[in-house]
């Protein structure tokens, strides 16, 4: 890699994820400065986004910086046939860092390696979504008091979902138990199994989600089953309302459960499990603001 780019949770040690951490906290106790001042961030969108897009440009400019870009594609000369290496080249020649989201596996790391200035994966088809991954770090870490030792319950689609592929790579450092929670069509794809199996990393599975399953969880990641990852429609019909939490579920729960979700949320949560103080996903979102300040400082070398 050319420049210190963020790519893939895979690419940071332990050590370097508890350091975001901790800068992330610290930008929690003071949120705004100006140390960023002088800097542009580029905010390349090629798919849809309203928390990661919003908080990336937020963070930005609560530190100082100036924010260029689109959140649509359509908008882009990407329509003209402009290709990704062309586009990322340009904005890389107005911009001193770019925050990119992608339908393609893989085109954060293909631009890293072409880009003079370094890249976030702000999202990369079913890959990886490695800053929403840091927030939820943020978030276990915050609401458990620790990473280490946690009963992990990962629900819904883990076939396609970025957020909980990139979640099981961080927490290896972590000892966690994993329960993976899913329907058939969107079972955890053997890749992550068997990266379960060489890190030791206990797992159990089961296609059934009600009070017996969850009774034992530290954390419950919910997510949504992506209607835009499937391309027949009429599979998606099948198993889009797979699961539901809702709030009598958490009736026999532990005291030190947290429900997140990385959002959207469509019907998979209960509108009545809001308001019980162990849904946590409001809280999960606003957390990326602070990770967020911190992987941009991380990637331009600015020490706080
Ligand atoms: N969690 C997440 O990536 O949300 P957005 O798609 O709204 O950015």
């Amino acid at each position: 890699m050319k420049n210190k780019s963020f790519v893939s949770i895979n690419d940071l040690s332990r050590d370097k994820i508890l350091s975001l951490l901790e800068t992330a906290e610290q930008f929690e106790a003071n949120p705004n400065s100006d140390i960023l001042a002088g800097k542009v961030v580029g905010s390349l969108f090629f798919e849809p986004s309203t928390r990661t897009r919003l908080s990336f440009e937020t963070a930005a400019k609560r530190l100082g910086a100036r924010v260029i870009g689109f959140s649509d594609a359509a908008t882009s000369s990407a329509t003209k046939g402009e290709t990704l290496k062309d586009t990322i080249m340009m904005v890389s020649s107005y911009a001193d860092v770019i925050a990119m989201r992608h339908k393609l596996e893989g085109a954060a790391r293909y631009v890293s390696e072409v880009s003079p200035v370094p890249i976030i994966n702000a999202g990369d088809g079913a890959n990886q979504h490695p800053s929403q991954t840091m927030l939820d770090l943020y978030s276990i870490k915050k609401t458990q008091g620790t990473l280490e030792g946690l009963n992990i319950h990962l629900v819904g689609d883990l076939k396609y979902g970025r957020t909980v592929h990139s979640l099981l790579h961080a927490m290896r450092h972590f000892n966690p138990t994993f329960h993976f929670i899913a329907p058939e069509e969107l079972h955890m794809p053997e890749e992550y199994r068997m990266f379960c199996r060489e890190n030791n990393i206990p797992f159990t599975e089961t296609t059934e989600f009600n009070e017996d399953v969850i009774a034992n969880a530290d954390i419950i990641y919910m997510t949504r089953v992506q209607r835009e990852r499937f391309s027949d429609l009429m599979e998606y019909e099948k198993v889009k309302n797979c699961y539901r939490l809702t709030n009598s579920m958490l009736d026999g729960t532990k005291e030190n459960l947290r429900i997140l979700h990385p959002l959207p949320r469509v019907n998979e949560i209960s509108y009545d499990v809001d308001n019980n103080p162990k849904a946590y996903y409001f809280q999960q979102a606003q957390n990326g603001l602070y990770v967020r300040e911190a992987i941009i400082c991380d990637v331009l070398g600015i020490e706080i």
